[in-house]
């Protein structure tokens, strides 16, 4: 393999995130399918003596300032030098295009596209289930995009369920302005309750619709921190509302703040663009990814 190697970077959506309960280690347990869909960041990877990171790209703004070693591209790349042996170094760059801190998973798909990337470029042979434990150990999203496409993921995050790529009609994608967005997946897990726990059933009836190769519909969708939204997340909730009022179903992506509505052929793209504009949110016009194109390398 070349000495420079280009991964895509996918962004997710969740089709629905359940939580079943808190757990002893202080995460909760999860049922969730999520679906990689057409807005990504590009890592390119090079051979270098040390691990680096370099960000730029039209979302590289919006990144808090961290040390290097907090950068989960960064962990995931440390991780698989160590799994090797140790003492190797990459330099990473990442384009960023998937908006940060947004419910879109951006950072830790980054991390799972190094790993991908890496595999190959160092020729390390490691099965994909080897990469998935290795990302478990840089966060709980990032084994979920050493899969892509759709899956049914459980326990904290880690344990990842490929299902067949999913029937989804278009997506209209909402994200908010740069200055409203923080780090905030911790918190939005400690503001639920039990009240919001459910059994996983919902999530057991979307794997079924997409095994059957049936489209998703909004009826079946469903994200637990929906319920928390309107105390943590206020801007989120009213820009919903709103878009409720005017008979759409707006759906939270991972623990927010960003959004998304399911297309059908009735509607008109355009008027709920200018919808959601008018709302103070960005609208981008996305599609579900299949595995394959969710998961290619590319030597440069
Ligand atoms: O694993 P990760 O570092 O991505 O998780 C960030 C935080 O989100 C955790 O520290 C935890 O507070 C919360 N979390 C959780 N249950 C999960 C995943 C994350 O409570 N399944």
């Amino acid at each position: 393999m070349s000495g420079v190697v280009r991964v895509i970077a996918p962004a997710k959506i969740n089709w629905t995130l359940e939580v079943l309960r808190k757990r002893a280690d202080g995460y909760h347990e999860l049922r969730s399918v999520l679906q990689t869909i057409d807005l990504h960041d590009v890592v390119t990877l090079r051979d270098a003596r040390e691990i680096s990171v370099e960000i730029n790209g039209p979302e590289a703004g919006a990144l808090p300032d961290a040390p290097p070693e907090s950068n989960l591209a960064y962990r995931g790349a440390l991780a698989l030098s160590r799994r090797a042996g140790g003492g190797r170094g990459v330099r990473i760059s990442i384009e960023k295009r998937v908006p940060v801190a947004a419910g879109l998973g951006g950072g830790s798909s980054d991390a799972a596209a190094v790993l991908r990337g890496l595999n190959r470029m160092w020729e390390l042979g490691e099965p994909r289930e080897n990469l998935g434990e290795l990302a478990g150990e840089v966060g709980s999203d990032p084994p979920f995009f050493v899969f892509g496409g759709a899956a049914l993921i459980s326990g904290r995050g880690e344990q990842v369920e490929p299902l067949p790529d999913a029937a989804a009609p278009p997506i209209l994608l909402a994200t908010p302005p740069q200055n409203e967005r923080g780090e905030k997946t911790a918190a939005m897990f400690a503001a639920l309750g039990p009240e919001a726990y459910t059994a996983g059933d919902v999530t057991l009836g979307v794997r079924e619709t997409i095994s059957a190769g049936r489209q998703l519909v909004d009826a079946e969708l469903q994200n637990v921190f929906e319920t928390v939204t309107a105390s943590m997340q206020p801007q989120t909730e009213i820009a919903m509302d709103a878009l409720r009022a005017q008979g759409h179903v707006p759906h939270l992506c991972g623990a927010g703040p960003s959004f998304f509505l399911l297309l059908s052929a009735r509607d008109d793209a355009r008027v709920m663009s200018d919808r959601i504009r008018v709302l103070g949110f960005e609208p981008r016009p996305v599609r579900a990814t299949t595995r394959r194109s969710a998961t290619t390398i590319r030597a440069v």
